[in-house]
Formats: C-alpha cells, sequence, structure tokens
C-alpha cells in the first residue's frame, strides 16, 4: 500500500496532496484538532439553539422554540416586576410621613431620586438646578427661610405656593413705601442707610434718621433688629444675604416698589406622592431644620 503514502514535501517535511498548478504543489496541513472540536461544539450548539429559542421564518411567523420565550416578553417581565417593586415603594411613601421615609434609608433613597427628578422638572428654571437660587428666587440650600425650613413649612410652601393663586397660600405683601407715597424719597434713602449697616455697614447721618424710620414702617414686619419674621414672610435683613440684592439702589428699589415675588401652588399639579418626595429632597439639601 506505499503507493497510498502520500508525498513529502522536501522542503518543509509536510505531507503534500495530490493537487498540482503549474507546478505549484498544495501542503496537506489539517486544521488542528482543537479547531476542529469547537466547529463542531459550535454546530451542536446552533441545533439545540434552534430548537429551545425562537429562530427560523416561516410562512407565518417563525418557529418559537421550546419554552416560547420572546425577547419582547422578556422585557415586558423586567418591566412589571420593577413596576411591582416601584408600586411597593410608592405605597410606603403613601403610607409614611416625611420624618418616617428620612428614617428609612432604602424609603429615603427611593423618595430622593424621585424628589430630584421632580425638581429638575418643575422648579429648576427658579430655584436653579442645584436649588441654589437666583436673584429673586431663594436658595433652597442654605439655612436662610423666609417661610420656614421644617418638613411641615417646607411641604406647605410646595403645595400652597406663595402669592400664589391658591386660596391657602402663604401671603404677605410689602407696601409698595415710594410708589404709593406712604414715604418720600429721601426718607427711603435714609432707610436704605439704616438696612445697610444692619449687616455692617458704617453708621451714617441718614441711617440715624433712617433708625427711627425703620422702627415705624419696617419693624412691625421685618422686626426690631431687622431679624425677619417667618409669620410673614419677611425675609431677615441683618445677614448680608439678599434676595433681590444688597446694594442700596437694590435696597431703594425694594421699598419704592416693594417686590412680591411670585411661588406657584403645586397641590393639584402634583400628586401626594410626589409632594412628598419633592418635600423630603428640599428638606434634605443642607439647611432642612
Ligand atoms: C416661577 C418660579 C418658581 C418655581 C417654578 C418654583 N418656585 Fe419656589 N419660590 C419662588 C419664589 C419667587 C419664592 C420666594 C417667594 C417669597 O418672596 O417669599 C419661592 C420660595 C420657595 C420656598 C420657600 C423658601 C423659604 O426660604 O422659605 C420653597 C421651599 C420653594 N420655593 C420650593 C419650590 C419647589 C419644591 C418648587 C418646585 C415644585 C418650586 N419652589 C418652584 C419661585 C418659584
Ligand atoms: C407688611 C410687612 C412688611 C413691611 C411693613 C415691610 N416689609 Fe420689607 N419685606 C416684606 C416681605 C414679605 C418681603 C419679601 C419680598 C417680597 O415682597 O417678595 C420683604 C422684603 C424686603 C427687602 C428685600 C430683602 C432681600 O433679601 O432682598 C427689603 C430690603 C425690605 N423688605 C426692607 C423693608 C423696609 C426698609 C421696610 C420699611 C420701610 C419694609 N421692608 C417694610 C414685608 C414687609
Amino acid at each position: 500500500m506505499s503507493s497510498h503514502r502520500p508525498e513529502i514535501d522536501s522542503l518543509s517535511g509536510e505531507p503534500l496532496t495530490p493537487h498540482e498548478w503549474d507546478g505549484i504543489r498544495e501542503l496537506d496541513t489539517p486544521p488542528p484538532r482543537w479547531w476542529l472540536l469547537i466547529y463542531a461544539a459550535t454546530i451542536v450548539f446552533s441545533v439545540g439553539y434552534w430548537v429551545v429559542y425562537p429562530a427560523w421564518p416561516t410562512m407565518d411567523g417563525f418557529t418559537r422554540g421550546l419554552f416560547g420565550w420572546s425577547s419582547r416578553g422578556a422585557v415586558a417581565e423586567a418591566l412589571t416586576a420593577s413596576d411591582a417593586a416601584r408600586a411597593g415603594f410608592e405605597t410606603r411613601i403613601q403610607a409614611s410621613t416625611v420624618e418616617e421615609i428620612e428614617a428609612d434609608p432604602e424609603l429615603l433613597r427611593y423618595a430622593m431620586a424621585g424628589g430630584r427628578a421632580a425638581f429638575l422638572d418643575n422648579c429648576a428654571q427658579c430655584h436653579g438646578t442645584g436649588a441654589q437660587g437666583q436673584a429673586g428666587f431663594p436658595s433652597l440650600i442654605d439655612d436662610d427661610w423666609l417661610w420656614g425650613g421644617t418638613a411641615a413649612d417646607i411641604e406647605q410652601t410646595i403645595r400652597y405656593g406663595i402669592r400664589s393663586t391658591h386660596p391657602e397660600t402663604r401671603f404677605m405683601e410689602m407696601p409698595a413705601f415710594g410708589a404709593d407715597q406712604l414715604l418720600s424719597r429721601d426718607e427711603i434713602a435714609d432707610v436704605a442707610d439704616y438696612v445697610l449697616t444692619l449687616s455692617g455697614a458704617p453708621a451714617t447721618e441718614g441711617a440715624a434718621r433712617g433708625a427711627e424710620i425703620f422702627a415705624a414702617n419696617c419693624a412691625s414686619c421685618h422686626g426690631e433688629r431687622g431679624e425677619g419674621s417667618r409669620e410673614m414672610g419677611a425675609p431677615r435683613l441683618s445677614d448680608g444675604i439678599w434676595l433681590y440684592g444688597g446694594e442700596r439702589e437694590d435696597i431703594i428699589r425694594t421699598v419704592t416698589y416693594s417686590r412680591r415675588g411670585v411661588m406657584p401652588h403645586w397641590e393639584d399639579r402634583l400628586s401626594p406622592e410626589v409632594l412628598k418626595k419633592l418635600t423630603v429632597f428640599v428638606h434634605s439639601l443642607g439647611g432642612g431644620e
């Protein structure tokens, strides 16, 4: 049988196939065994796959596989599972007070995520994406509160608004002392000088006159020493934090025309759960009391 033994290539020592093209011979080097084994395994796997999973198109659809699995079904199932988990959290939010939510780390994390999202959707355009505030819109991350920083205060503010159209709104209007001719220009300039001394500006002659004007016209809301009043929503004037600016001209403008910033009410626009999440979120921003 030696005539069937393959010829050996003299250069490489490898067997040769019988093929020859214009004197060029082909080495007979089969693919390695590991390669063949993997190749066979993939064929076996693909046959198994056709049987188990949806695979081949048919005239009226496709083969559905042994267990009827489909990626659409898998997504639907995952959604149902996450809905169920959410519904669990939502029920717990519904049943818990803000304090209880804050005491439960898992529920707090859920409420904070929802609160942050609702804040970005509804509040950030006025209060800033980081709730840092801007001129005319108070910062919600410091502990300087116009109306109060307890959870209950914050919830009331969000629910009913400030100078909003809700009948329960928080409400207080600073008179427009100049526009309504309650004080003269000079008196307003003097009282502005006095207000500046409350947060550290040096006393002037005008400020001394202004002190009396302040006691007569302003202290009822802002307090004897400008410490502010939360019942009135009257800002503290002695802390160097200004909603409408702390330059002399800003203060003159505030006293002349008043400002009357409006915070909309959210009670009938957001669900009770979202209101609660927003309260938790704002309460935990850093200034919560
Ligand atoms: C249209 C602008 C606007 C939007 C939107 C808005 N606010 Fe306000 N918010 C204000 C203004 C103005 C004030 C200050 C009113 C005042 O002078 O007392 C305020 C005040 C507040 C206060 C009271 C701060 C304090 O010092 O007592 C809280 C809390 C608050 N907003 C939370 C929110 C939340 C939460 C949202 C979103 C659901 C929101 N605001 C949306 C304008 C807005
Ligand atoms: C009826 C209560 C009331 C009286 C009286 C009053 N204020 Fe006000 N004041 C407020 C309220 C409420 C605000 C909040 C601003 C707004 O209208 O949105 C305010 C705001 C201010 C601010 C702006 C503070 C800031 O952070 O920018 C200044 C300054 C001020 N008042 C000074 C005065 C002076 C001076 C007088 C007296 C001439 C006076 N107020 C009398 C209620 C009052």
